[in-house]
């Protein structure tokens, strides 16, 4: 699935939700989070997020991935 990192906080752009398909992208209180579950991997949000927020999980660069896990998290615990 695609993840939303660091870029988004307190950015919190939204252009991204607008462009998923299947509606998999949650508000949280400093970004946004793509529900791992949920995402076809369609790649729409990519291009769309203004501050480069998103990309694919295993493309995420070594120092991000605290995001990954981070991610995780939000949707394991809500
Ligand atoms: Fe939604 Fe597609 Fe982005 Fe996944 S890759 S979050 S399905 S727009
Ligand atoms: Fe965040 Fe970019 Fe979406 S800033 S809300 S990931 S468009």
């Amino acid at each position: 699935p695609y993840v939303i990192a660091e870029p988004c906080i307190d950015v919190m752009d939204r252009s991204c939700m607008e462009e998923c398909p299947v509606d998999c992208i949650y508000e949280g209180d400093r970004k946004l989070y793509i529900n791992p579950m949920e995402c076809i991997d369609c790649g729409n949000c990519e291009p769309a997020c203004p501050v480069q927020a998103i990309s694919q999980d295993r493309r995420v660069p070594p120092e991000l991935k605290d995001f990954v896990a981070d991610n995780k998290r939000f949707f394991t615990e809500s």
